[in-house]
């Protein structure tokens, strides 16, 4: 369709039809009538406000969705095609590691191909939109929805939110097959909320949020993302479906973004309970003054928006505009000629957890853990002279997928016994404790049912095998649903029945490997002084297993470098490693003696962003620059000589990190500016070189000017975010 079309179209339009496309519902209020109930209590609709929604959400399938399309568009009036929205946050039939764990591999490569494999698969399941990439920075990992977040570091996000868009759009042409549209989320700061608590109260100062928070979402927007979604969260004490600043000043004026903008689900009508609107009209009105586009599921919309126009609250203008973006998607992702796009049984079966994609998955896993200890202990032998024992309530689930994948299919994991099983065919297994600790419940409530001698029979059996064991693998962590949304937790520990299980074991048999899987960095002090070697895995995914007994048994290095700080304990949240010096600078240990610091514990984290060893060794020459000052319209070349030291060949990830030592305002201690992967056999070695431009220095300055300026910057070129392997130049 032509865009003068859309306009004529609209012209043809009544004004309860032009809100029609600004209303989103979950999709079984048009297969069964369901009532929507959550946040907001109910949706009260009607036959005829039903059939003129915009869009709906939560549902794949391309045989359900071509007839629920096919029926839609028979009766709307104008015969306009539903978006077809879901959540394919990593991964739809084949799941990829969850994006705190792709934030481990520092690989946009790996990030794009991954979005590009979902992307085909939820195209040929009937959908058009995407609700990813989730750029929200996080530094306290309470918050049960790190898991979705790729870390803590601002420009790694951009990066692989960038990768995202690329993997979801392919080069934003929406027509092609396979291309479905991406929607940036959740717009904004909505990863710092106070205490970790989901949905609570974001305060951040502008300067913050400029220079950390802002950064991702906007490289999205720049890679060309279609669709931004508000978050639940108030900025500063403005709930963002209401926010005109966040809105309409930082996202349409200044970051030039002209797609449409959804809010979160319910997040309109939410208004209310944050305490800015009286009433869901109120709510309205907010929102559409903000410029929300289309209402994610509440009253507001549907029941007021209308009427806020003809009693001349609002003018209709705001609707045409919101109403033009969202035709001009439909017609931008072709649905006018072809309202059910790529959805195909065919293609289902062709491409649904495809040999290609379960490759892909098993090397993106396997790149994303992170080795944080490793006591000569690994890699294991495959030999049967040794005798090794999976234990724990992880080596058998097949509950790998993380806490937002949809449709949940365990039958496609390769669980851990599987993948050891290919490597080692003598093994043994024992469960050991139940996976979720006595009373404690999981983010929808529900508790573990115990049964005592249950619990002492698994125990004693894994007993017993630790006795007649060689070595242990012990695959520990959180259940599932102890992150995601609504996930957040005030301990981050390991469950308290599976920590005993291995200090238990330990004393039996000190030679355990400890596997662990969460969705969120974990206090592991005490797991790593338990082990001889620990692998976070984070949530691997459907090749999992395999994923995990090619990185235990040497098939795979690992190469994962943490995405976010590992804690010493939750008493140091939130910690991240780009802090701020102080007027009383801290050494690495107690604070005693009136410095910047605890009394009781570090300050530095257990192991610092960027961190992650490998089965071999890499040694690094001094940094050298190709200039020791530079003018603004100058560059520097900076560069390493990385060897591989040891005895295998593996992947080194190169990051460069700047700081700037004086500034108008306080500056952080260094910042991530880059990173190289460079794979290097035993002996040899190899120059990595990072290219350092004014843009890179530039930060908002006492006057809140994005500047750079003149002055001493250190360059720090290594394996993490502690490394003090320097140089130094002038910005002149
Ligand atoms: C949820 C989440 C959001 C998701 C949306 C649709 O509440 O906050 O990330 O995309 O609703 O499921």
């Amino acid at each position: 369709m032509k865009i003068a079309d859309i306009q004529k179209l609209m012209n043809e339009m009544s004004l309860e039809e032009k809100v029609g496309q600004m209303v989103q519902i979950p999709a079984n209020m048009l297969t069964d009538g369901g009532l929507i109930t959550g946040p907001t209590d109910s949706i009260e609709m009607n036959e005829e406000t039903v059939s003129l929604v915009g869009s709906i959400l939560g549902k794949t399938g391309a045989a359900d969705l071509r007839k629920i399309q096919n029926d839609f568009m028979e009766k709307h009036p104008h015969h306009i095609p539903l978006l077809l929205m879901h959540d394919v946050i990593n991964g739809l039939e084949t799941i990829f590691p969850i994006p705190l764990a792709q934030g481990c591999t520092f690989s946009p490569e790996l990030v794009e191909a991954a979005s590009r494999a979902s992307a085909k698969e939820a195209a040929a399941a009937g959908v058009h939109v995407t609700f990813s990439p989730m750029l929200d920075l996080v530094r306290d990992a309470r918050w049960g929805r790190v898991m979705e977040s790729t870390g803590e570091d601002p420009w790694l996000n951009g990066e692989l939110g960038r990768a995202m868009v690329r993997g979801y759009q392919g080069d934003n042409d929406l027509l092609k097959e396979g291309n479905i549209a991406g929607c940036v989320k959740h717009f904004a700061g909505y990863g710092a909320p106070e205490g970790g608590r989901d949905y609570d109260n974001v305060e951040l100062s502008e300067r913050t949020f400029r220079e950390d928070y802002l950064p991702a979402y906007q490289a999205a927007v720049e890679e060309g993302c279609v669709m931004v979604m508000t978050s639940f969260n108030s900025l500063n004490r403005i709930p963002s479906s209401g926010n005109q600043w966040l809105m309409r000043k930082i996202l349409r004026e200044e970051m030039g973004f002209d797609g449409v903008l959804i809010s979160d689900y319910s997040a309109v009508d939410e208004m209310i309970n944050h305490g800015i609107a009286e009433d869901s009209r109120a709510a309205a009105k907010l929102a559409i003054l903000a410029g929300v586009d289309i209402d994610m599921v509440s009253n507001a919309y549907v029941k007021y928006l209308a009427e806020l126009v003809r009693q001349g609250e609002v003018e209709e203008r705001l609707i045409d505009e919101a109403v033009f973006r969202i035709l001009k998607l439909k017609n931008d992702l072709g649905l006018f000629e072809n309202p059910y796009k790529d959805g195909s049984v065919e293609k289902e079966a062709a491409l649904f957890c495809c040999e290609e994609h379960r490759s892909l998955a098993r090397k993106f896993a396997a790149a994303s853990f992170v080795l944080i200890k490793n006591d000569e202990i690994l890699p294991l032998q495959k030999e049967a002279t040794e005798t090794i024992a999976f234990i724990g309530p992880f080596v058998d689930n097949k509950e790998l997928y993380g806490s937002w994948s949809f449709p949940q299919k365990p039958d496609n994991t390769v669980t851990i016994m599987a993948g050891a099983k290919q490597k080692k065919a003598e093994m043994l297994y024992a469960p050991g404790c139940y996976i979720q600790d006595r009373g404690k419940c999981n983010r929808y409530g529900q508790k573990q049912e115990y049964d005592d001698a249950e619990e002492a029979r698994i125990l004693a059996e894994a007993i017993d095998l630790a006795k007649k064991a060689d070595k242990l693998v012990l695959c520990l962590g959180e259940p599932r649903d102890y992150t995601g949304e609504g996930g957040s937790k005030a301990s981050i520990k390991l469950p308290e029945n599976q920590f005993q299980l291995l200090k238990t074991l330990q004393q039996i048999n000190p030679n355990i490997v400890t596997v662990l899987f969460s969705g969120r960095p974990l206090e592991v002090q005490e797991i790593t002084e338990l082990s001889k070697a620990v692998l976070m895995v984070w949530m691997p995914g459907t090749e999992g297993g395999n994923a995990v007994a090619d990185i235990l048994f040497g098939d795979a290095v690992p190469e994962g470098r943490l995405s976010m700080s590992l804690p010493r304990s939750v008493g140091q949240l939130p910690i991240y490693y780009n802090k701020f010096r102080t007027g009383r600078p801290n050494g690495p240990g107690n604070a005693v003696g009136f410095i910047n610091g605890y009394i009781d514990e570090y300050t530095t984290p257990l192991y610092p962003f960027g961190y992650g060893l490998t089965y071999t060794d890499f040694t690094y020459s001094e940094v050298t620059l190709s200039k020791k000052e530079m003018t603004k319209d100058d560059r520097i070349l900076a560069s390493v000589q990385v060897t591989n030291a040891g005895g295998c060949t593996a992947t080194e990830t190169v990051q460069l990190y700047m700081q700037d030592v004086k500034g108008s305002v306080i500056r952080p201690i260094r910042s991530l500016k880059g990173a190289k992967k460079i794979t290097l056999a035993p002996e040899e070695t190899g120059e990595v070189t990072f290219e350092i431009t004014e843009e890179m220095l530039r930060f908002y300055d006492i006057n809140m000017n994005f500047v750079s300026e003149p002055g001493l910057f250190n360059v720090f070129i290594g394996h993490d975010s502690d490394t003090q392997n320097m140089a130094e130049f002038l910005l002149v």
